[in-house]
């Protein structure tokens, strides 16, 4: 407990790593806000963490779609004038579609920027004017896929998140403010591949790395919450690698 009174704002809390990610921010003390479009799943997650926890309303859900500008303003009311120390950018994922013609690929290269990239720049510039100075940690999610490859116009819009945390660091910097990248391998057991998974799929991903098992959320959400945390301060600029070594040293 830690980080008691502090406060964190999550996006994509209700499932898989952002899940993982507000459970642990509870257990180190954290209040969380969390961010997603659907307000069955955020509840569900927002009552199952607070009872595990023991902290019956830490966590509070906020229904918005993070590609929508005109969304932001409930997140913003949520925090509540209160200063925010860590906005965590998990909200994202691989999105398909038809590539057949040049209008189905304007749209696929959309829809993932605007899932992956849209979605962190709006909630951050949204709680920019909040973030606790100095102390505030922007945290971003991107992926093996950015360094890596293979994912077409996510492994892209991933790795544009990367360009960004730079300047953004230089920009907050000063204020005291870190922004850091976590880039997760392989991860099971969230909603990120869907039926998209094959035995094969997996068995190779978990080849690939040195440690021979497949990610799961607690592995990311460690290094989150060490990067939210107050022993992080001098760590900014940075991405952290967490994939069981299928990528190294980078
Ligand atoms: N699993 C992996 O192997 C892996 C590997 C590398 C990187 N990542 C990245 O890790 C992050 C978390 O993924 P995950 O594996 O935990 O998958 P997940 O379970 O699908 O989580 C994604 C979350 O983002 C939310 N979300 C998506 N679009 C949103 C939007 N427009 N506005 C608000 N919320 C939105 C979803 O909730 P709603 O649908 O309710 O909005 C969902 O809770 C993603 O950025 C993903 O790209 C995952």
């Amino acid at each position: 407990m830690g980080e008691a009174g502090r406060l964190a704002v999550v996006s994509g809390g209700g499932t898989g790593i952002g899940a993982a990610v507000t459970r642990g921010l509870v257990a180190d003390g954290f209040d969380v806000v969390v961010v997603g479009r659907r307000g069955d799943v955020l509840r569900a997650a927002t009552e199952r963490i607070g009872a595990d926890c023991g902290r019956a309303g830490a966590v509070r859900a906020v229904v918005a779609d993070l590609t929508d500008p005109g969304q932001l303003s409930g997140v913003v009311e949520a925090v509540d004038g209160r200063p925010v120390d860590a906005v965590v950018n998990n909200a994202g994922g691989y999105l398909g579609g038809d590539t057949g013609t040049l209008a189905g690929v304007a749209a696929h290269w959309r829809a993932n920027l605007d899932a992956n990239v849209l979605t962190a720049v709006l909630l951050t510039e949204a709680l920019r004017p909040v973030l606790r100075r100095p102390g505030g940690r922007v945290i971003l999610l991107s992926s093996i896929a950015a360094q890596r490859g293979g994912g077409g116009a996510y492994s892209a819009a991933k790795a544009a998140l990367h360009g960004w945390a730079y300047d953004l660091a230089a920009q907050l910097g000063p204020e005291q403010i870190t922004v850091n990248v976590v880039s997760p391998g392989y991860v099971a057991e969230t909603e990120f591949f869907g039926d998209r998974m094959t035995p094969e799929g997996h068995a190779k991903r978990v080849a690939a790395t040195l440690v021979g098992r497949a990610g799961l959320p607690d592995d990311i959400a460690g290094a989150v919450r060490y990067l939210a945390g107050r022993d992080a301060g001098y760590v900014t600029g940075q991405v952290l690698g967490v994939n069981g070594g299928s990528v190294l040293g980078r």
